[in-house]
């Protein structure tokens, strides 16, 4: 029998959990010219929205280019797989060279098609001149799409996942330069989804920003318990296994609802179910697999935790053990032996590592370790100091 949980890149659209309105809201702004930014911490399902979005249209009329910024290493590289994608609208490979060509006259593009993997190999006759920011490339082929897609009468959709890389790749000036171009698009709808969340919030609200108010903002928050349990209760009965309400409290517990992570957990734990013949899924045996993944992941987080200094190590091992929010109250530089400057600076390097996450819950910030078994290691490891 197979393992009905999955922790592949993306799940696919029909392994989806809930998600209904964020899909909705996707194929919306694709389809009618929106513009959407998709926010949300690393791991909690954002590309699989987009796909499932994407995969729901209807395939003879949709028209979406699909990217993901972080694997490309220029804008050049960029615009390259952005006409690569366009170049797919074709009917077949032999009209994909004359359309791009018609498309985007002004990049010259050339085009070569691999049957062997159906993609396209595309060349740009024009090339950025290396004294000029390479952005001015990107916001020609973007507008050059926006009147193809009116001259079509057919809105285009543009995903560009991992969003907040553009500004590695493009400089400080992409910014204004996208949003002088996107603002003005009538019949393109832009998805920009990205997990790098006190980043992409700032892009969107703070006023000094280009893309102050551009589109609206969709947040991604967890799964609903209720709708990820019955998942889990029914992947199990597949093993005569039955999982009670308590085991299913310590797995989010222990997970703190991070999706990855939850079917990570759950996906460990039903090959056990199955090697062991498991009739029923106790909180203990739920706490038993979650320890064995972090002895698993034991020698990286190990490295982890010996690159950080003494006070990094201070605010990690507290957050772990409960104490998430009010992190530079007095109270708590007192009993951490913290001063206010050597917090901050803890928490803003460990935020930039990804080690730490920030998020508001309710009117108070609160961190996270973003990698639930790395604090199942930290408590481990200040327990066994104690002993
Ligand atoms: N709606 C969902 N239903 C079931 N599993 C999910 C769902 N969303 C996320 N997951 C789990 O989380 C994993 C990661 O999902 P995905 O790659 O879509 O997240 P992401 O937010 O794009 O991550 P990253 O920040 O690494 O790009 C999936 O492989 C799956 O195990
Ligand atoms: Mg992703």
């Amino acid at each position: 029998m197979d393992n009905p949980f999955s922790i592949e890149y993306a799940v696919a659209p029909h392994q989806l959990i809930d998600r209904e309105e964020e899909v909705r809201q996707v194929k919306q702004a694709l389809t009618q010219a929106g513009k959407l930014f998709m926010i949300g911490p690393r791991r909690f399902g954002k590309t699989s929205i987009l796909i499932a979005a994407e995969e729901a249209l209807p395939k003879r009329r949709a028209r979406v280019i699909h990217l993901n910024v972080q694997s490309f290493t220029s804008i050049e590289q960029l615009v390259r797989g952005l006409i690569a994608a366009t170049a797919k609208f074709a009917p077949n490979a032999q009209q994909a060279a004359r359309m791009v060509k018609d498309i985007f006259t002004s990049l010259q593009p050339g085009v070569t098609y691999n049957p062997e993997k159906s993609t396209f190999q595309v060349t740009l006759g024009v090339k950025s001149r290396p004294e000029e920011q390479p952005a001015p490339l990107l916001v020609e082929a973007l507008n050059q799409i926006e009147e193809y897609a009116q001259a079509a009468k057919y809105t285009i959709g543009v995903i560009l996942d991992e969003f907040q890389e553009i500004l590695k790749l493009g400089g400080p000036e992409i910014e204004n330069q996208l949003r002088s171009a996107v603002q003005l698009h009538r019949h393109v709808g832009y998805v920009f989804a990205g997990s790098e969340t006190s980043l992409l919030q700032d892009m969107i609200n703070n006023p000094a920003r280009p893309f102050y108010r551009l589109g609206l903002p969709l947040f991604i928050k967890s799964i609903p318990r209720p709708d990820f349990a019955s998942a889990i209760v029914q992947g199990f009965a597949g093993l005569g296994c039955v999982v009670p309400d308590a085991a299913l409290t310590t797995l989010f517990e222990l997970t703190e609802d991070v999706p990855y992570y939850v079917q990570l957990l759950a996906k460990t734990a039903w090959d056990r179910a199955e090697q062991q013949s498991w009739r029923e899924l106790t909180p203990s045996l739920v706490a038993e697999v979650f320890q064995s993944l972090v002895q698993l992941f034991d020698p990286i987080y190990a490295n982890q935790w010996v690159g950080q200094t003494t006070n990094q190590r201070k605010v990690l091992s507290a957050i772990a053990q409960g104490h998430t929010q009010k992190l530079t109250s007095q109270q708590f530089l007192r009993a951490f032996d913290l001063s206010s400057g050597t917090i901050h600076k803890a928490l803003q390097s460990l935020e930039s590592v990804h080690l730490l996450r920030r998020e508001v819950a309710g009117t108070e910030i609160q961190y996270r370790l973003e990698d639930p078994l790395f604090k199942g290691w930290v408590l481990r490891f200040v327990q066994d100091q104690r002993d």
